[in-house]
């Protein structure tokens, strides 16, 4: 069993484009990321905090929104109108989930494609399902560049995500299908999930449910990535895998924390570094 280590890759991912952006700003372009937070939300405020200190450890600039959580829907609309026209802003991360009186879907199609470094705009899902260039959303797109990095090829394998979000599931599958696996979507309600996991040569958990797989759920030799950030009873992050458990039988498993979550950041710099790489002086 080999440990994924999303955390030394990240670290690696992060030294590359921090020259990156040294040379960007020897040509004149600042990389800068907006990050508008809605609310105020602990989990999301520590992963605003942590995706700052992130861009400032690659010198990428942040510019930090952080609005109360009863700001109106067309106030949200104005920042991002004027993050859109602002063309030292390379890329905007609205924070999910927003408040209920807020219309998320109508906040990310305002956002600019050529500036939605998550890859939640309809335009970068349309490409991203017709595998064409685009923003990738940064966890699936992270989980990739991990297997690619332990030269984990998924062509011919039969892959099995749990969970169907927009940000993980749904483009994860996409993902994989673009690069030849075969690909089952399952979720935690879905009928004998053990019977699709026993298959799977890969299994791509998200769903935010401590324990959800378990050893007897898993092959032996599988590959396991575990998207999920849960906190246990004692107060510590886990994610949705009985990692002691499942982890003996796995050919290669990532753990939590250290495995997806700084892979997603690294990703979302990168896009932000993509991005900039674009503009024109
Ligand atoms: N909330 C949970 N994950 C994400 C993410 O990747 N991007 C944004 N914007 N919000 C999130």
């Amino acid at each position: 069993m080999e440990i994924l280590d999303g955390k030394a890759l990240s670290d690696k991912i992060k030294t590359d484009l921090k020259t990156q952006s040294e040379t960007l700003k020897k040509k004149g372009v600042v990389p800068a990321l907006a990050v508008i937070l809605v609310g105020d939300d602990p989990a999301s405020q520590t992963y605003v905090n942590t995706k700052e200190k992130a861009c400032n450890a690659v010198g990428i600039t942040s510019i930090m929104h952080r609005v109360c959580s009863s700001t109106s829907e067309e106030e949200v609309l104005k920042i991002i109108d004027s993050l859109n026209k602002n063309p030292e802003v390379d890329g905007i991360l609205v924070q999910l989930p927003l408040p209920k009186h807020i219309d998320t879907s109508k906040v990310i199609e305002a956002i600019s494609p050529d500036k939605d470094v998550d890859g939640f705009h309809p335009f970068n899902v349309g490409r991203l399902v017709a595998g064409m260039d685009g923003f990738v959303p940064c966890t699936p797109f992270g989980v990739m560049k991990l297997l690619e990095a332990y030269g984990i090829n998924v062509r011919g394998m039969d892959a099995c995500v749990i969970g169907a979000s927009n940000i993980v599931g749904k483009p994860m599958m996409n993902l994989l299908l673009n690069a030849s696996a075969t690909v089952e979507v399952c979720r935690s309600s879905t009928k004998n999930l053990k019977e699709h996991t026993l298959r799977a040569d890969l299994i791509v958990v998200g769903v935010g449910k401590i324990n959800l797989l378990t050893s007897d759920m898993v092959k032996e030799g599988a590959i396991v990535v575990d998207v999920g950030i849960n906190r246990n009873e004692e107060g510590k992050i886990v994610g949705d895998v009985d990692f002691a458990n499942v982890a003996p039988k796995c050919s290669y498993i990532t753990p939590v924390p250290g495995g997806v979550g700084p892979m997603t950041i690294a990703m979302l710099l990168t896009n932000t570094i993509k991005s900039a790489s674009r503009r024109q002086k």
